[in-house]
């Protein structure tokens, strides 16, 4: 697409994206982030593209996570390593159950723009703008608070740029050593709770004691001490966007330099709109919000338009039903995707669908209706025939009260005692970890019915 420009967008309608009312401040705020280094390199965006091109042919398996929206105040090297150490644990489950490579992604390093159902909320009588992600506008229930500031950008850039370093440092310096990872997880099947998930985590540990016998450990074998991990967020503000974004010389494409995979989100996915025109012309991954609105002639006009050359990898189809109606969406989806011989990657995002609202007031998730989507999405692509590529959690290593049950079972009354996130309620890291578990034994139970079909 050679005529594409980063600023084609701005003639397209937008929507959920801030009205600046200082335009001096935001073009410079523009001019100097665009004059920055971008935070990922064109190379790393490709070779994401080609893990998730393995993970649409079933030989790969996606676990992307994090924050439903980083936080200027939750940031810190702690927070950090807590979500990418509970991942690591995740993926090596995951990994037991699938017998594939996972691909890790985190919602990490730019999650920070949130679309919001209304434009304004309401305290105690008192109207104000919505809280739109720290990247906006701030979360203090202000006035001044409320009104977006392009400066937030600049910090925005900086806090990612940070956490993308601090991310770097532990995939490759010791900190993601297989053994190390497994120890933390025996750390939690050890607790009397978790007995039901031992059983598993002792078949790790054989195989890792079988494997040290044979000769293959950390220090002979680099891929068990280091591991790939990768960045993504929502493409929501395009100002950031467009700023960030580079040409890359080494293959004259376009690359969205903020993180290497973006997505489009449920509420900004108009196949005319300003978000998918921005998409369209960026070589990175992309991922696509599947909500219920979505019928089978918008996705086939955004697989068109994002994805002409059928590029696999290239777009993550990132399903969000709600447990229950998973049933009723995703079969028409699967369908139009094999209509138009698409190679896409089906993702689960078994937040979005399952928000209620606590007895105790709190926007909650129960855990149970999380697993349940999965668990119908496997179904569905098991009975059409199709690959389950991955799944999707908000999710944060911090011991946070945000999502009910789990086998450390937080209740409605609980919901106050840790309720930090500063937007969708987050799974922690127990009930992080407890889902890895569950989803393993998805994937052993689907691994072993292909397997006797292929002999029967
Ligand atoms: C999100 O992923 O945080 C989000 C807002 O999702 P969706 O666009 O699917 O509602
Ligand atoms: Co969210």
């Amino acid at each position: 697409m050679t005529d594409w420009q980063k600023s084609d967008w701005r003639k397209k309608p937008r929507v959920q994206m801030p009205d600046y009312t200082d335009a001096d401040a935001l073009s410079a705020v523009e001019a100097r982030l665009a004059s920055y280094p971008p935070l990922v390199f064109a190379g790393e965006a490709r070779r994401l593209k080609s893990h998730l091109g393995a993970v649409s042919r079933g030989e790969a398996f996606l676990l992307q996570g994090g924050d439903c929206a980083e936080s200027f105040a939750e940031f810190s090297a702690d927070t950090i390593r807590d979500t990418f150490k509970v991942m690591l644990q995740m993926a090596m489950v995951l990994t037991y159950g699938a017998k594939v490579p996972v691909v890790k992604v985190g919602r990490m390093a730019g999650q920070m723009a949130k679309p919001r159902s209304a434009p304004t909320e309401t305290v105690d009588g008192v109207e104000l703008p919505s809280y739109r992600g720290d990247i906006i506008n701030g979360f203090d229930f202000t006035e001044a608070s409320r009104i977006p500031s392009p400066e937030r950008m600049e910090q925005a850039y900086l806090q990612a740029a940070a956490t993308l370093n601090l991310l770097r440092a532990f995939s490759t310096g010791g900190y993601a050593d297989i053994h190390q990872v497994h120890a933390w997880t025996l750390g939690f099947t050890g607790a009397p709770e978790a007995e039901k998930y031992r059983a598993l985590a002792e078949r790790i540990s054989d195989t890792l004691d079988f494997m040290g016998a044979a000769g293959l450990d950390a220090s002979t074998l680099h891929e068990l001490q280091s591991v790939e991990f990768y960045t993504s967020h929502e493409a929501l503000l395009l100002e950031y966007e467009e700023a960030l974004c580079r040409l890359d010389s080494t293959s004259g494409k376009w690359l969205a330099g903020s993180g290497h995979m973006i997505w489009i989100g449920d509420r900004t996915r108009q196949p005319d709109g300003a978000h998918v025109e921005f998409c369209k012309g960026v070589q990175n991954p992309i991922g696509l919000k599947c909500g219920p609105s979505m019928t089978s002639g918008h996705l086939k006009s955004l697989m068109a338009s994002l994805n002409p050359e059928n590029e696999a990898g290239r777009l993550t189809l990132i399903a969000r039903f709600g447990a229950g109606s998973v049933g009723e969406h995703l079969p028409r989806l699967v369908k139009a995707v094999q209509e138009e011989g698409a190679n896409v990657v089906w993702t689960c995002d078994a937040m979005h669908g399952n928000t209620i609202k606590s007895t105790t007031g709190y926007k909650t998730r129960p855990f149970d209706s999380v697993l349940r989507e999965v668990k119908e999405f496997f179904g569905v692509h098991n009975a059409e025939g199709t690959v389950p590529g991955g799944v999707h959690f908000e999710m944060t290593g911090k011991d946070v009260t945000e999502c009910t049950g789990g086998v450390r079972a937080v209740t409605d009354e609980d919901l106050s005692s840790r309720y930090h996130t500063a937007c969708d309620p987050r799974l922690n890291a127990s009930q992080s970890l407890e889902l890895a578990f569950l989803v393993s034994e998805e994937l052993s139970a689907r691994r072993t019915t292909i397997s006797d079909a292929k002999v029967g």
